[in-house]
């Protein structure tokens, strides 16, 4: 059973949840963060820098892996996800980019790309904390509705709806990457604690079926509920069908 933590925006979120962030980075200055993508975790990052800021703390060996990337987006296309998260993460949290890594979209290496993340992120040692957002379609990472609850770091497509949802970071919907390489669902669920947000109305219907549905591959974000230390964060609007 999932901690819910109703709040009443995306600035408390993102306050909260960085606190959580910093207490582990406090306690473990060589720990492993799994890191998300998408709007969701932006006001936790910028918290998060601000708490390092000004308690002037070295993250110098801190780890953070990504949960997803487009596969045949080149790494130097701004929507990258490795280009997000050096924009959003590792930069304003003086990470060392030596040491955060993003599942590898190249095609070429595709058929190796998934083993290669699994064994890096068993080689550092486990993911301490893993920050997650969560789809319309339920997704977590980009493991989208029929996932399997036990798989590992592999290619996926992308549903229609996902595709949709995120062409508005693309100057046309045609310019969405259709394949993925995503950590499944077995190894979101090995990391020491999940940090779930969701923020608005669109993502009430995920949430209610994350936390309180049967626990299903239909309902990928449910794989939660088997984990024994997660916290979901969410605005009003997003527990409105809790
Ligand atoms: C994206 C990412 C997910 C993210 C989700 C929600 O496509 N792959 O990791 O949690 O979809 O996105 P947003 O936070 O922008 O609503």
């Amino acid at each position: 059973m999932a901690e819910v933590i109703i709040v009443p925006d995306q600035q408390a979120a993102g306050e909260l949840a960085a606190d959580t962030i910093f207490t582990l980075l406090a306690r473990k200055d060589d720990a492993v963060l799994g890191l998300a993508t998408g709007s969701t975790p932006l006001t936790t990052y910028t918290a998060l820098a601000a708490r390092v800021r000004s308690a002037g703390v070295d993250l110098s060996r801190v780890r953070g892996f990504a949960l997803d990337e487009y596969v045949g987006l080149p790494v130097t296309h701004p929507q990258s996800y490795r280009a997000v998260i050096t924009r959003e993460v590792v930069e304003p949290l003086g990470l060392d980019p030596a040491r955060v890594q993003v599942p590898d979209g190249d095609p070429s290496r595709i058929p190796h790309a998934g083993d290669a993340y699994e064994a890096a992120i068993r080689d550092a040692g486990g993911i301490d904390l893993q920050i997650l957002g969560i789809g319309r379609t339920g997704h977590i990472g980009f493991n989208e509705p029929g996932s399997s609850l036990a798989g590992l770091t592999r290619v996926k497509t992308l549903t229609e709806q996902t595709r949709a949802d995120n062409a508005r970071f693309f100057s046309s919907p045609d310019d969405v990457p259709v394949h993925c390489i995503t950590q499944g669902i077995g190894t979101i669920l090995r990391a020491g604690h999940l940090l779930l947000l969701a923020f608005g109305d669109e993502k009430a219907s995920a949430v209610a079926a994350a936390v309180e549905g049967p626990v299903s591959a239909s309902s990928p974000g449910s794989a939660i509920q088997l984990h024994p230390h997660a916290t979901v964060i969410v605005d009003e609007a997003a527990a409105s069908r809790l």
